[in-house]
């Protein structure tokens, strides 16, 4: 049975003709009697159930089809089988009333109407009686009819189910031929189905031991905890048969993403923190050694704030002072600096938050010293604010993902192997390398990964924080950073051209993406 899968209902038919062949060796068995069994029950199931087995894959049987004609009684060959024919009636009537003979006006009180005319002139035909001058006269009442003996063989027949056409002599033939005429009988085609076994049928029920297990569609609790499932046959599903689309419940493809990269990242062993939409430019840009006077800080297009228009900054602002000023940190030299006058005011004043970065460098001020000691692998996923012009490719608002890692002896090479199996984890296969700058950083890379048909696309940009962003917060290892626009991936993973797709919220889209 290893060979083959059979559906329980093969199953059924297959036992079927292995009792048949046990006990008569029969192999053929007609459709009706095979829809009798009660393993059965119906010639559509006995056919349905045939057509699989006689498949090309297994070939256990073959439909046999039998094309007949048969005769069958009327509803007025059926009257007439009770009644006689009208031509009876009226010799009946006749014999009862002692007549010998009848006005033809008389026959509308024995017969309908439209009987009248075929009774006259089968009267004739059958010499039954002659019409003079309106009167049927009498000849022979004691005739026998071989039209009444066909009709009642023919009845007879059909009872025994033996109505084919072959089982009636030419003679019969042509008296069925007129009865048909007359509407009395009529000539059907009907199919006979027989299903038969082939070698391999035969093969098979004399090799195999058919069990036959209940089937159940739907797997229950009760089936599991009453252990009925295993003597259950289990159907399988036919993954291939084409279903009606359904649209569930589901996460905002932009959550979807966010969910997929953060699952990513602590799977890579990073940890989430989060912080506030507003920010001082102490965190935003200071820290970030990115000089008050610098267009960098334009070169974001920065929301600046008019409510709160202040917000509060640590006393480490005196270290960042230092630095940006003379690249002093305590009485250490680290660089030139920028060499330029720093506000305190400045730091104070509030902006959007523009870039992720600014997580990053917090968590890293956050730390005891103690804890700086540890190495640390965090990642912030969060909207940031740009004054932009929107179109297919910018919106003031939009998603980053940003992250860090501090620890002893990192260095550039670690970086670039982590973009690497980041990007290849979210499914970019191709990932290539280019320097680039940003302020804060010192290497830095930009990474591109290439998408079919569109080519080589920037992703993501990264680096080795300088030292005037680390040394200033009591940091003096390496701090790897890294930094994804997750709007752009969103886009990349569902095949948007126009940014603002990924926000319109049109239905259909939501549906199928
Ligand atoms: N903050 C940068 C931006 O918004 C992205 C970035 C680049 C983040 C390099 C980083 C980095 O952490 O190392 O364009």
């Amino acid at each position: 049975m290893e060979d083959f899968k059979l559906h329980n209902d093969e199953k059924k038919l297959l036992k079927i003709f292995q009792e048949a062949y046990k006990n008569k060796n029969i192999t053929k068995l007609s459709v009706e009697e095979l829809a009798k069994n009660e393993l059965m029950g119906s010639e559509t199931k006995v056919m349905r159930t045939a057509l699989w087995l006689s498949a090309e894959d297994k070939k256990l049987v073959n439909i046999i089809e039998n094309k007949s004609k048969i005769a069958k009684l009327t509803e007025e060959g059926k009257k007439v089988v009770e009644k006689g024919l009208p031509e009876r009636q009226v010799a009946n009537y006749m014999i009862e009333n002692d007549l010998k003979n009848i006005p033809i006006k008389e026959l509308g009180n024995i017969l309908d109407k439209s009987e009248v005319n075929p009774a006259l002139g089968n009267l004739k035909k059958k010499k039954i009686a002659k019409i003079e001058k309106g009167n049927i006269i009498i000849e022979n009442l004691q005739y026998e009819d071989k039209e009444e003996n066909t009709l009642n063989k023919i009845k007879i027949n059909e009872e025994n189910k033996n109505s084919d056409l072959n089982n009636y002599n030419d003679e019969e033939k042509k008296l069925i031929n007129n009865l048909q005429k007359r509407g009395f009988i009529a000539i059907e085609e009907e199919v006979d189905r027989a299903i038969e076994l082939t070698e391999k049928g035969i093969e098979f029920i004399k090799n195999n031991i058919i069990e036959i297990k209940e089937e159940i569609s739907q797997l229950t609790r009760e089936h599991i905890v009453s252990g009925k499932w295993k003597d259950c046959h289990i159907r399988p599903y036919d993954a291939k048969i084409p279903s009606e689309e359904v649209y569930p419940a589901k996460l905002h493809p932009m959550t979807r993403i966010i969910n997929d990269v953060k699952e990513v990242l602590i799977g890579m062993g990073f940890k989430e923190v989060k912080n506030p939409i507003v920010e001082t430019e102490f965190w935003n840009f200071d820290v970030l050694f990115e000089p008050q006077d610098h267009p960098a800080r334009d070169m974001q297009d920065t929301f600046f704030l008019r409510y709160p228009n202040k917000g509060e900054i640590p006393e480490m602002v005196k270290d960042i002072k230092s630095i940006h000023e003379k690249g002093m940190v305590g009485d250490k030299k680290i660089s030139k600096g920028w060499r330029y006058e720093f506000d305190e005011e400045i730091s104070k004043k509030t902006v959007l938050r523009t870039h992720t970065t600014v997580s990053s460098i917090k968590y890293l001020a956050s730390l005891t010293d103690e804890e700086k000691e540890k190495p640390h692998k965090i990642f912030s996923i969060d909207r940031v604010f740009r004054n932009e012009a929107i179109d297919y490719s910018h919106l003031p608002e939009f998603y980053q993902c940003e992250g860090i890692i501090l620890a002893e002896g990192v260095h550039f090479d670690n970086l670039i192997g982590l973009l690497k199996e980041f990007l290849n984890r979210l499914g970019f296969e191709q990932v290539r390398i280019r320097p680039a700058y940003f302020p804060f950083t010192e290497p830095s890379l930009e990474a591109e990964v290439f998408v079919e048909g569109r080519g080589w696309l920037e992703l993501l940009g990264a680096g080795v924080f300088r030292p005037e962003v680390v040394e200033p917060l009591g940091i003096n290892k390496p701090v790897l950073a890294w930094g994804i626009g997750l709007s752009r991936l969103a886009m990349l993973r569902w095949g948007l051209t126009d940014i603002r797709e990924l926000h319109k919220n049109e239905l259909n889209w939501l549906k199928k993406a």
